[in-house]
């Protein structure tokens, strides 16, 4: 174990009393889906309107990663189960801190989000932003797509590399079929009454 001779230490502040002085229980919703799925723009949708309701949250985007925290990891399986696994306990400490944390990342392997449940527990809402690949290759919005048909990137999620479907996602959208909006107001009623969340003040 790397944790020998490392004690952990208690501070003063209990996670219950920032979430108090808040008003809101620290969670983690993770979008997981293919490429072009949706999963940043419900994202940042979701986190436009839990703002405007006065809540504290912070978007951990995969794109975005990519180029500073997690900027040494490529799209190996083991990158990304690193790159997913370092993410986890960031969003970890930010629920812990209070935040209404929203992620998206492909996280195409089931072995690494289950990972994640064991790092954030309770707090582990998981969203499966479901569209099928030739939607998702249609909208191609950084041509990565055609990249990944052309050879010219390797290991494409869904080209080249596997996504594996969430057996039983806390939430499913299907964007295919339903627009943004739709989207958010989904996640918004069951963030508050059903399954993605038990929390009843966030
Ligand atoms: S994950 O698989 O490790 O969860 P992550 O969500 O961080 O992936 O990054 C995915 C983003 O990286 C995609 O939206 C796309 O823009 C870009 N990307 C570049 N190369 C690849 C690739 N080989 N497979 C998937 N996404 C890629």
């Amino acid at each position: 174990m790397h944790t020998d001779n490392v004690f952990w230490h208690n501070g003063q502040v209990l996670r219950a009393s920032r979430e108090q002085l808040l008003g809101q229980d620290g969670k983690v919703i993770w979008f997981t889906g293919l490429s072009g799925s949706g999963k940043s723009t419900i994202a940042h949708a979701l986190e436009a309107r839990l703002h405007r309701l006065g809540k504290l949250t912070y978007t951990l985007d995969g794109d975005n990663l990519r180029h500073g925290l997690n900027s040494n990891l490529g799209f190996s399986a083991a990158d990304r189960k690193e790159n997913i696994r370092r993410t986890g306990e960031v969003a970890k400490l930010m629920a812990d801190a209070g935040l209404i944390v929203l992620a998206a990342f492909i996280s195409p392997l089931r072995a690494d989000r289950e990972h994640l449940r064991e790092i954030l527990g309770k707090d582990f809402i998981e969203v499966f932003v479901d569209c099928p690949l030739d939607i998702c290759e249609g909208r191609d919005p950084k041509s990565l797509y055609k990249k990944a048909r052309s050879g010219e990137i390797q290991e494409f999620t869904g080209i080249s590399s596997p996504y594996e479907p969430p057996v039983d996602p806390d939430l499913l959208l299907s964007t295919e079929r339903e627009p943004v909006e739709e989207c958010v107001e989904k996640l918004l009623s069951s963030l508050e009454t059903g399954r993605a969340g038990s929390s009843s003040n966030a």
